[in-house]
């Protein structure tokens, strides 16, 4: 299995991209080697000992035709393209993540109540896809993340639907993938919740997480943590 792994290299790679970018991931595909070798910007000679590669590697399959041949990526083919998917999406997730610094502060308490209403703890299992710890943990943000706050609404966030019960109705609110980090220590799996209707100038930011994160990061009120937030 390493061996098969070892042999798709960066120019196998990149002729499997292309491979896929003809349709060879939905099914059988009719591909020349004069076609490849054009969006490879090589020989005709390289495109085929490429393709010969892939197959060797047991990311293609082939059928040969007259002037051509029948392609398809196969599940293994389809692994290396994703693998190589995930990296620039780690990529441009940095590049576009919004960082925001404060300290740890504590609230009265309401996030608790929130966080563990039926109405909204439905969809925090099912949109999130985890059950939150009840509670929020409050980030008092400094100056400058104030004003970057605003740079989250270029973000895609989670949609949380309002809702009303017998009495009252409850807001919509927004989540987004948030990784907490203080000292060397982070904690991946969180997400920043607000209000849709963010007022600007906020200065409390507001995290969820499967677990009590004091207790994961081992933090405390007035301590320094920053909030990396990222799309959906
Ligand atoms: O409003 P307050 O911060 O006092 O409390 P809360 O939102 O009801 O949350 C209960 C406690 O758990 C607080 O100390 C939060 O800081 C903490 N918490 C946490 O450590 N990790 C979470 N994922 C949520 C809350």
């Amino acid at each position: 299995m390493q061996e098969q792994a070892a042999s798709v290299g960066p120019d196998e790679l990149a002729t499997l991209k292309h491979l896929a970018l003809l349709g060879a991931l939905d099914g059988a595909t009719t591909v020349t080697c004069a076609t490849l070798a054009d969006r490879l910007d090589a020989s005709n000679q390289t495109a085929s000992r490429r393709l010969q590669r892939l197959e060797e590697a047991g990311a293609v399959t082939r059928e040969l035709l007259g002037d051509g041949q029948q392609i398809t990526v196969t599940d293994d083919g389809e692994r290396a393209l994703r693998g190589e998917y995930e990296q620039y999406r780690r990529v441009f997730e940095q590049r576009d993540a919004v960082r925001l610094s404060g300290f740890v502060t504590s609230g009265m308490g309401e996030g608790r109540h929130y966080i563990s209403l039926p109405g909204y703890m439905e969809q925090f299992i099912d949109r999130l896809g985890y059950e939150p710890f009840l509670g929020t943990l409050n980030v008092e943000l400094d100056e400058a993340s104030i004003e970057a706050r605003a740079q989250m609404d270029a973000l895609d966030p989670v949609r949380i639907d309002g809702w009303e019960d017998d009495d009252r109705t409850y807001g919509p609110a927004f989540c987004w993938p948030a990784t907490v980090e203080t000292g060397d220590r982070e904690y991946e799996q969180a997400h920043v919740i607000a209000p849709e209707r963010t007022h600007h100038g906020a200065d409390q930011l507001e995290v969820i997480a499967p677990e009590k994160l004091r207790d994961a990061l081992d933090i405390e009120d007035d301590e320094e943590v920053t909030v990396r937030v990222t799309e959906q």
